[in-house]
């Protein structure tokens, strides 16, 4: 009995939230998260490759804003390029420049933080694509740098339904790990995703899916169909972390 008692206390410190996990599964934190989504790359000293997908104001990209900070805390990258074109204003915190040749007439100072986050002021007309974005990435980790390249929204680098419009995404996702290029995408369709995106995305948070996109999801990832339920069921914040394997943990990790 004692024995009981005893795990059940570890039990509770291991769930973070008051909310009781569905049955089969177990709760943890977005920290705890991180740990496995950058796991192999600490392991192996290279980089990481990392989607998140779900339905719109889930959480996704406050999820890859922690992910960045963390990123660089664990000396995964050391330059963050974020692509962030999405709403009038920047969702992510860094040096906002409107575009790569911007980047290139007003580099990072010494002060700066080393997050550069790619946002035209829509109203200027300026555009800034992704591919201009993940060649600097591949440019960089070239040269030798660790760099982390983040597209929120993952359909603006692709000209149709799984087709990217230009070279270096695919290539970021392909070789992009063992020259310390790492790779964090959102997208709320996982129709769309191109294979690379799918296949060689080594860990995927999965937030808040429904009705087809769901369906989509549990046969493109190989899950077990008691995620189904789940992932229909997550609130904000909330997401299950599959990799591309098929393998779920059957955890909930977040919304802290
Ligand atoms: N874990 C969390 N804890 C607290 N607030 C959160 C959390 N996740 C998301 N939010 C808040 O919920 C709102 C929606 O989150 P977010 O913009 O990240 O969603 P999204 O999935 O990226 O949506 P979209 O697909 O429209 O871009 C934001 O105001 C964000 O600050
Ligand atoms: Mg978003």
């Amino acid at each position: 009995m004692a024995g009981t008692t005893k795990r059940a206390k570890v039990a509770a410190v291991v769930h973070p939230t008051e909310n009781p996990p569905p049955a089969g599964t177990t709760r943890r934190t977005r920290a705890q998260a991180l740990e496995v989504i950058f796991s192999t790359a600490i392991e192996l000293g290279e980089g990481c490759r990392h989607g998140a997908l779900g339905t719109p104001r889930y959480g996704k990209s406050y999820h890859l804003e922690h992910l960045i900070r963390a990123a660089l805390e664990e000396g995964i990258c050391d330059l963050a390029l974020v692509h962030d074109t999405k709403r009038e204003d920047p969702q992510y915190q860094g040096v906002i420049r409107a575009n790569v040749a911007e980047l290139g007439a007003r580099p990072l100072g010494e002060d700066d933080p080393p997050i550069v986050v790619f946002h035209p002021d829509p109203r200027t007309g300026i555009k800034c694509t992704v591919e201009e974005v993940a060649d600097l990435g591949l440019r960089e980790g070239r040269n030798g740098g660790s760099v982390l390249v983040v597209v929120d929204e993952l359909f603006k680098a692709l000209k149709a339904r799984q087709h990217w419009s230009d070279p270096s995404m695919g290539e970021i996702l392909r070789e992009g790990s063992s020259i310390r290029v790492s790779s964090a995408w959102s997208t709320q369709v996982p129709q769309s995703l191109p294979t690379e995106a799918l296949d060689l995305t080594e860990t995927t948070s999965i937030f808040m899916l429904q009705g087809r996109s769901l369906s989509y999801a549990i046969d493109a990832f190989r899950l077990p169909d008691e995620a189904a339920p789940v992932i229909k069921r997550l609130e904000r914040g909330e997401f299950i972390l599959v990799t591309n394997v098929g393998d779920w943990d059957g955890v909930i990790y977040g919304p802290t």
